[in-house]
């Protein structure tokens, strides 16, 4: 008898008590645990919508985007003969390919992950057609055409994140710019003040030099790319952080899928990371158009420019529009005009637009920006011959980089000044300062004075850093960079 009850008792435990105890714990186990290994991106992602892949459609994914990639490549090769061989070519940096799977079944996150350690250089499935003098849209010397998916200088087209959302129809290109009478009662009305978060916050602007001085340790690079991205994100509708938004509620494609940012702005997993940090001390309080002019300041410094203030009080934009990009910032081949009356419409005269530039000073630009400068015979005479040389041995593609100041690359210094009064311009459009009379005295007087030059940056980057704020009680101050609240 006893020993029918425990065999009882033992069919009863195996029967009915351990798969629910085993069906408990399943139920209980981290989400994390349920994460598709192959969603690394940083992009928040719910997991309830995360669709998971077999083996095989991860597999055959995998294929399809290293033939589309390939593809890819195959389409953005010069057809230049003058190039130097492959052989004989620099060691360039090569974009990785991106190991993320093609999403099989629509996801209803952007699924592709930031392939460079720096930027998204998307794969796009379907490469665009290269026009037919193999110059991309967006290129120097590309040809008039309907407009092609072709990003800056042939990087291809962001995939915009809201694609499989019904996109409302996008409003009138470019802004109505603000006159130089508005700009001016703007500032003065602005409320940015230094300190603004010292009762708040007091260690904001210690988190983000802090976050500032680790990037910057583990990479030197990690400095260049921000004051970029304020100066792209300052002069499309204002210092709002719109440039940070992957998405917004209108569901239209957002600016940082411009051409003119698109594969060349970098930093935003930073900016991530530190506002992160931000929201962990004090929830809600520092902005992220905030974060991104002390974030500045401090690669600046970490780059060599003596500390200066910086006012703060900004708040976010809600809303980011690639139809503003266009008409609002200058490109890699603008004339001086243009360059002058872009920098005049954000309330900028001629000495701020040679001071920013010196930010040149620190950074790379991609050869899809500068190449064709040497295989025009009239463009070439404004070259420096061995920089003619570097250009055609380093660009063994469009996506190949060359650092703006070859000798003192992380270093802001006024080197710079003086390598564009010898015809050592990366940019085409640096090079022509140095060709006018509004501008070619300043580059000369900083390229002689690097303190005189430091002071007026700070100066004019605060002036850049206040154009259009929003402050008081408008915008919002977001939670997450990339997202509204
Ligand atoms: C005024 C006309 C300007 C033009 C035409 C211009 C154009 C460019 C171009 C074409 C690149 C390289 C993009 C690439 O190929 O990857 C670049 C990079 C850069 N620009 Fe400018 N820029 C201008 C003004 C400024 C200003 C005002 C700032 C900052 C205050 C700035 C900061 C930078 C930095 C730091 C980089 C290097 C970015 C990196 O290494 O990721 N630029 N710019």
């Amino acid at each position: 008898m006893a020993a029918k009850a425990r065999i009882f008792a033992g069919l009863f435990l195996i029967c009915i008590v351990l798969p629910s105890l085993a069906s408990a714990f399943v139920d209980h186990l981290p989400e994390v645990g349920q994460v598709n290994e192959f969603d690394n991106n940083d992009v928040p992602i719910h997991v309830s919508t995360v669709t998971h892949f077999s083996e095989k459609q991860v597999k055959e994914a995998l294929i399809r985007r290293a033939k589309a990639m390939h593809d890819l490549w195959a389409n953005f090769r010069y057809n230049d003969k003058n190039a130097a061989p492959e052989e004989d070519a620099a060691p360039v940096t090569p974009t990785p390919v991106d190991p993320t799977p093609v999403p099989v079944d629509p996801v209803p996150v952007d699924p592709t992950p930031n392939p460079v350690p720096v930027n998204p250089v998307p794969v796009d499935p379907t490469p665009n057609p290269v026009p037919a003098n193999n110059v991309p849209a967006g290129y120097p010397g590309a040809t008039q055409g309907p407009p092609v998916a072709m990003g800056y200088g042939g990087a291809p087209i962001t995939q915009n994140p809201s694609d499989q959302q019904t996109v409302p129809e996008q409003p009138g290109a470019a802004q109505n710019h603000p006159t130089p009478e508005e700009i001016k009662e703007n500032r003065k009305h602005a409320g940015l003040q230094v300190g603004f978060s010292d009762y708040t916050c007091p260690n904001a602007e210690k988190i983000i030099k802090d976050g500032m001085t680790r990037a910057f340790g583990n990479d030197s690079s990690m400095a260049a790319p921000i004051p970029r991205l304020l100066f792209h994100d300052c002069f499309v509708n204002g210092c709002d952080a719109s440039l940070f938004l992957d998405k917004t509620p209108s569901g239209a494609r957002v600016e940082k899928l411009a051409p003119s940012n698109g594969a060349t702005v970098r930093g935003f997993e930073l900016i991530d990371e530190i506002k992160a940090d931000l929201e962990a001390e004090c929830p809600g309080i520092v902005s992220c158009s905030d974060l991104l002019v002390y974030l500045s300041r401090d690669a600046f410094v970490v780059s060599g420019v003596p500390y200066y203030d910086v006012p703060g009080g900004r708040r976010d934009g809600m809303e980011s529009l690639e139809a503003n990009v266009l008409g609002n910032l200058p490109l890699p081949d603008s004339t001086v005009d243009k360059m002058i009356d872009l920098f005049k419409k954000k309330g900028l005269n001629e000495e701020d637009l040679v001071v920013l530039i010196g930010a040149h000073s620190i950074g790379v630009a991609h050869c899809f920006s500068f190449r064709y400068r040497v295989d025009d015979p009239v463009k070439a005479t404004m070259v420096d011959p061995r920089l003619a040389g570097v250009m055609k041995f380093t660009c063994t593609s469009p996506m190949s980089t060359l650092a703006f100041d070859t000798t003192t690359q992380y270093k802001m210094d006024s080197i710079y000044y003086k390598q564009l009064s010898g015809k050592r311009a990366l940019l085409e459009s640096d090079g022509l300062l140095n060709e006018d009379p509004r501008t070619k005295d300043f580059i000369q007087k900083f390229g002689d004075d690097e303190k005189g030059w430091f002071t007026k940056l700070g100066k004019a980057m605060n002036k850049l850093a206040s154009i259009q704020v929003l402050t008081g009680d408008q915008g919002q101050i977001r939670k997450q960079c990339r997202f509204v609240n």
